[in-house]
């Protein structure tokens, strides 16, 4: 099972960025947990971040026939990307989508996604936790 992790504009700074919505951890420090835990479950791991739309899709689009899975953390292209929508309608690779805060407590700007009709569901809201329980859900359900 290969899981490729997707993390898009801003998630680099993660650590230093708005800390009280977003906590401490670094985006290094996320990628150890996941790898730890698809190591557990016996899955592959991709784990990158662009801050560049175009290069995101390119990544989506190249995954076809690599990757089982994708999950995505769009960040604040979630609200925005016609294109990476459009991207992994067009991939066909079951995705999870990702927040590491509760998009749906927050601004009313960040409660539309326009990646979540396409994706199998999301995990939103759980801090760290929705990047490992990302892990589990690729690995332990059957995906659509
Ligand atoms: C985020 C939520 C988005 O609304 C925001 O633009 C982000 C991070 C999250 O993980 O909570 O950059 O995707």
């Amino acid at each position: 099972m290969k899981l490729l992790f997707l993390n898009c504009p801003n998630l680099n700074l993660l650590g230093q960025r708005e800390p009280s919505v977003y906590g401490r951890t670094t985006l290094a420090e996320i990628e150890a947990k996941v790898r730890e835990r698809a190591a557990k479950l016996g899955a592959e791991v991709d784990f990158r971040q662009s801050n560049l739309e175009g290069e995101l899709v390119t990544w989506i689009q190249q995954a076809k026939g690599v990757f089982d899975v994708i999950v995505l953390n769009a960040a604040a292209y979630t609200h925005t990307s016609v294109a990476l929508r459009d991207a992994i309608s067009a991939t066909g690779i079951p995705t999870i989508e990702i927040h590491l805060s509760n998009v749906h407590a927050r601004e009313e700007f960040r409660h539309k996604s326009l990646i979540a009709p396409v994706t199998t569901g999301q995990i939103v809201g759980f801090g760290v936790h929705s990047y490992t329980l990302a892990v589990d859900a690729a690995v332990n359900v059957n995906l659509k």
